[in-house]
């Protein structure tokens, strides 16, 4: 693919208190965030270590607000709805229906619904290529969301986004999933074999799964480092992320 596919966005901002009600400066962070990340524009592209430059991808995606809504409608692709819902469980999928406290999905055929909201114990989750539509998208806990606001550090790089909707891309954890062993695979030929999930900002290189002299791809998005030392999709997760919008996520094609 050579052309940039962008995908319309619908943020739905489900808050309980008012600092949880996000301003607008803070979604157009996370998009701007988006907007880098997925055509390899982030300012910190340079810190890819020189052996794994060749391999860092421009994912040809982008990201808007959607302008339209689902019955044709000028919106600004935001729906904000408060809660009695103190905090969202991961488990239930609650913050993604109006009768549960949460806010009902836009057609996920036409649209990525990204919920933020306060969230019990964990910073995003993202939902696979091929599960209900009702469900399809992304979560993200308020204070992990775009740069600005209520972003908090080390989480207020907008990196959770760029790694829950890797996910929704069809991307899986570069360290395989499997705990800490070496047989788990990410489905990706160009990222090393890498023992379990990395957190903090590692120093290079950091070694696991006979993966010396490199060792782990730990700077990579859809690994657990801080946000600040992530920085890289690489060109076989870019195909994969191409896959997905070939096949179950089609409907994204112009
Ligand atoms: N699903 C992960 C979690 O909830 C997201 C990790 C995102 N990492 C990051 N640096 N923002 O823990
Ligand atoms: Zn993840
Ligand atoms: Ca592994």
């Amino acid at each position: 693919r050579e052309e940039v596919v962008t995908i319309p966005v619908v943020v739905h901002v489900v808050y309980n208190t008012d600092e949880q009600n996000i301003g607008q400066e803070q979604i157009d962070s996370q998009l701007k965030i988006l907007n880098e990340d997925f055509r390899r524009a982030n300012p910190d592209a340079g810190q890819v270590p020189e052996v794994w430059r060749d391999l860092a991808a421009d994912a040809l995606l982008e990201f808007a607000l959607a302008t339209t809504g689902p019955d044709g409608e000028p919106t600004s692709g935001v729906v904000r709805k408060e809660t009695s819902v103190a905090e969202f469980s991961p488990d239930g999928d609650a913050v993604k229906f109006n009768d549960r406290g949460g806010s009902n999905a836009w057609p996920a055929d036409r649209y990525l619904n990204v919920w933020v909201c306060p969230l019990k114990d964990a910073l995003g989750y993202a939902q696979f290529p091929g599960g209900p539509p009702e469900t399809d998208g992304v979560v993200i806990l308020y204070t992990a969301f775009g740069t600005t606001g209520t972003a908090t550090a080390p989480y207020n790089g907008g990196r959770t986004a760029t790694h829950e909707i890797g996910h929704w891309f069809n991307l899986r954890h570069i360290w395989g999933d499997d705990g800490t062993g070496c047989a788990g695979s990410d489905f990706v030929e160009d990222t090393p074999n890498q023992g379990g999930a990395n957190r903090g900002t590692p120093d290079f290189p950091k070694t696991s799964c006979d993966n010396a002299p490199n060792g782990d791809m730990f700077m990579n998005y859809m690994d657990y480092v801080e946000d600040a030392a992530m920085f890289m999709f690489t060109k076989g997760q870019a195909e994969r992320m191409d896959a997905a919008l070939a096949g179950p996520r089609s409907s994204f094609l112009p």
